[in-house]
């Protein structure tokens, strides 16, 4: 979005936005960088204490898959505020302040507008040593890849609204996608994590790619490792489907195939737009199956190795 401005040009700037990064990070002194990331999405549930928690862990989660800690976060509100009671609005900033309470840091204010449609996240700022900064472009050939959460949120989030899923099927997962990666990143920082980046709007492979494109190398996914939630599948079977599969399958058009037989709507689920998604980590092989007993070990139950980096001439992803 930002290509064809003028790059600012700042050695303190260690990440900006031309790779494509989960955020930026400034270093404002030699052992001392600070993140700073914003998101806000529009309600994936009805219920706003669920929406004001997944907002927020979302939000969070940039920080983490930089490798740093949250310290401060700053409300962003839209909020039709004639056509919904203000009950509902507090119910949101509780669920984004209890989340933001739960990463340890602090909320510190915020802004709102008035808006057709309720929109809520956060602009959080963390901090790291500019040493141990974690980027998506650091992949080596002979890394595994680690997924830290299941796929597949965005079509079941359509389908409770289309009637498809019925709630209390979609609401046995909130705790889960609103599960902060906090402990996925802290159990990794004991591993030599090469890259690291969080599955979000793009699905695994658009993500993947970014990956790849950022550390000069391929990625081979392993399909039938990759952890999807109960009922993905089948919504993209019943005809469900997101706003954003189409956009994120032309993205990578030319930059992936797959090497084995999936169906349409399995093929879907890798393009299937991610809220609160988990952490995809480059580790080298060798660590790999260590680390994901760790994250296990440590209630990160849905922890799969999903695939490896190998080198290639161009970026490029391969679903075997
Ligand atoms: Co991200
Ligand atoms: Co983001």
């Amino acid at each position: 979005m930002l290509k064809g401005l003028e790059a600012p040009n700042d050695p303190d700037l260690l990440v900006g936005y031309d790779t494509n990064d989960d955020a930026a990070v400034y270093r404002v002194a030699p052992e001392i960088a600070l993140i700073s990331t914003v998101d806000y999405i529009t309600p994936p549930v009805n219920d706003p204490y669920w929406f004001g928690q997944i907002a927020a862990a979302n939000s969070l989660s940039d920080v983490y898959a930089m490798g740093g800690n949250p310290l401060t976060a700053l409300n962003l509100v839209m909020f039709p505020s004639k056509k919904l009671d203000m009950g509902f609005l507090k119910e949101i900033l509780r669920g984004g302040s209890d989340k933001v309470r739960e990463a340890d840091a602090s909320m510190a204010g915020g802004h709102s507008v008035d808006d057709n449609e309720p929109k809520y996240g956060l602009a959080v700022t963390g901090s790291l040593h500019p040493d141990r900064i974690l980027t998506n472009s650091g992949a080596q050939a002979g890394d595994a890849l680690i997924l830290t959460k299941p796929l597949g949120t965005g079509v079941l989030f359509n389908a409770n609204r289309s009637g498809k899923l019925a709630y209390p099927e979609l609401e046995a997962i909130l705790p889960q996608i609103a599960e902060l990666n906090r402990k996925a990143m802290e159990v990794s920082l004991n591993y030599d994590v090469h890259a690291s980046t969080d599955v979000t709007g793009f699905g695994i492979l658009g993500h993947a790619l970014e990956m790849a494109q950022g550390s000069h190398v391929q990625v081979d996914l392993f399909y039938d490792n990759l952890a999807f939630y109960a009922n993905a599948l089948m919504m993209y079977q019943k005809g469900e489907t997101t706003g954003s599969n189409k956009a994120n399958r032309k993205l990578a058009a030319g930059f992936w195939e797959m090497g084995t037989n999936k169906s349409a709507e399995e093929q879907a689920l890798l393009f299937d737009p991610q809220t609160s998604g988990g952490l995809l980590i480059a580790v080298p092989d060798s660590q790999a199956d260590d680390l994901v007993a760790q994250l296990k070990n440590e209630g990160v139950e849905t922890a799969v190795r999903v695939g490896e980096i190998v080198p290639a001439e161009r970026p490029y992803i391969r679903v075997v």
